[in-house]
């Protein structure tokens, strides 16, 4: 039977354009969008009243790392320091697999409860953790690209794997999760300096070979690039690194992206790679702030990123907050050129939040927004206790306001029109 969602709809249509319709009515047959009206339709229905609340598509978070959950508001303001006496002990603690489920278990139902429907996400390098995150995400049901991490260098024994080991590892969990319902498979090489040109050219076969996704992160910090450069002398740029290993395709996800070159931004946008935003880590870890609105005059994609533990939650819509607020440090302090690179919007933010995070994951003739056909993924936000009245606010003002004063208020996330999580005690 059809079933069918009554409240106040948004969602974007391109960077700048959202659709919304006060007391609208979102359609949903098999777990896919048949259409949004004005009108519940004639033929028998399933009625859902949310009157009054706002129904936005799920939120698409491109960036994390599950295994850090636990580490969140923690550690030194430095990425390296950070990574070698905080994170990389902590991600040690996976090989036991009680303590894999139980984070696992929190890791998923935080982000589920935050309104995100759809992440990708670094796990550790074992491959057992590795099942259970996987076998949590099914049972939860949301969307999760999950990837082994991959480093064969520069951390402590327990964490790395020779390039032939971790290759027969993805295999294994490529076989047994990738495309089964609503996981994937994502090559993770954890960043250039913790793999072997033999790591990174194995990472970028597997990935080219077997169309599938790979993240890794990119230029987030000045002492990370200059290590960089030292272990690669045979690369020009950090970038390149990652090009000349064949890292870098259309399907590459790259965290951070902060201190680029001219060069580097037209190997990124000739490859036709994604950049993915993570403003909590970059102020978290004093990593710096993302050119945000350069990138997008270069026409590179751009998504979003909690990057729990350097990000301190896992809430994107904080986290479209905070890439409004930095896109205007960038441009008024940094540049001084307020009117040559204005501010983001929150129309542009929550496109960095669902379809851009779409297009990154190569799915947006699927995901991102509510056009007929598309998977019913939907969150229901209850911004009622706002003290303004909310029909004399605009669509934008609406956004601005929830994004800025209520950043905590999902009532409810479904998933193919499947409800995977309802707010208690509403
Ligand atoms: N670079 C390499 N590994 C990591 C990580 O775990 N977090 C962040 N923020 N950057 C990294
Ligand atoms: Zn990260």
């Amino acid at each position: 039977m059809i079933e069918v969602w009554h409240a106040d709809i948004l969602h974007s249509l391109s960077p700048q354009k959202m659709l919304y319709l006060k007391d609208g009515y979102l359609w949903v047959r098999s777990g896919k969008i048949e259409q949004v009206s004005k009108d519940p339709p004639l033929e028998k229905h399933r009625l859902y009243d949310f009157r009054g609340k706002l129904l936005i598509p799920g939120l698409i978070d491109t960036h994390t790392h599950l295994p850090q959950f636990a580490l969140r508001g923690l550690g030194k303001h430095a990425l390296l320091p950070w990574l070698r006496e905080y994170i990389l002990p902590e991600e040690c603690k996976f090989a036991d697999a009680s303590y894999a489920e139980k984070i696992a278990y929190a890791f998923f139902e935080s982000i589920i409860a935050q309104g995100t429907t759809t992440v990708c996400a670094f796990l550790t390098s074992h491959r057992k953790a590795a099942e259970i995150a996987f076998q949590v995400a099914e049972k939860l049901g949301l969307r999760a690209f999950l990837g082994l991490t991959l480093m064969d260098r520069r951390g402590p024994k327990a964490l790395l794997r020779s390039p032939k080991e971790a290759l027969k590892d993805c295999l294994y969990l490529i076989d047994k999760f990738h495309a089964r319902e609503k996981l994937q498979f994502v090559v993770s090489p954890r960043f250039a300096l913790s793999c072997s040109p033999q790591m990174l050219s194995m990472a970028g076969k597997l990935s080219q070979e077997n169309n599938l996704l790979l993240q890794t992160h990119l230029s987030e910090n000045f002492h990370e690039i200059d290590e960089t450069r030292k272990a690669f002398p045979e690369a020009k740029s950090y970038t390149e690194v990652y090009y000349r290993y064949g890292c870098l395709h259309d399907k590459t996800l790259l965290a951070h992206c902060l201190h680029l070159s001219e060069q580097e931004i037209k190997l990124i946008q000739k490859q036709k790679a994604s950049c993915v935003h993570c403003p909590a880590s970059n102020g978290f870890l004093m990593s710096g702030i993302m050119p945000l609105q350069k990138l997008r005059r270069s026409k590179l994609n751009i998504s979003l990123g909690t990057d729990v533990a350097a990000g301190y939650h896992l809430g994107l819509l904080p986290e479209m907050r905070l890439a409004i607020e930095s896109s205007k440090l960038w441009a008024y302090w940094l540049n001084q050129e307020a009117s040559a690179y204005p501010p983001l919007k929150p129309a542009e933010a929550l496109y960095l939040a669902t379809l851009g995070g779409a297009k990154a994951l190569h799915l947006h003739d699927k995901l991102g927004n509510f056009l007929p056909g598309k998977w019913a993924d939907f969150i229901i936000l209850n911004d009622n206790t706002l003290a303004a009245p909310k029909e004399e606010l605009s669509c934008e003002e609406r956004l601005s306001r929830l994004l800025y004063c209520h950043p905590g208020t999902v009532e409810l996330a479904a998933v193919e029109g499947t409800v995977i999580y309802e707010r208690t005690g509403k």
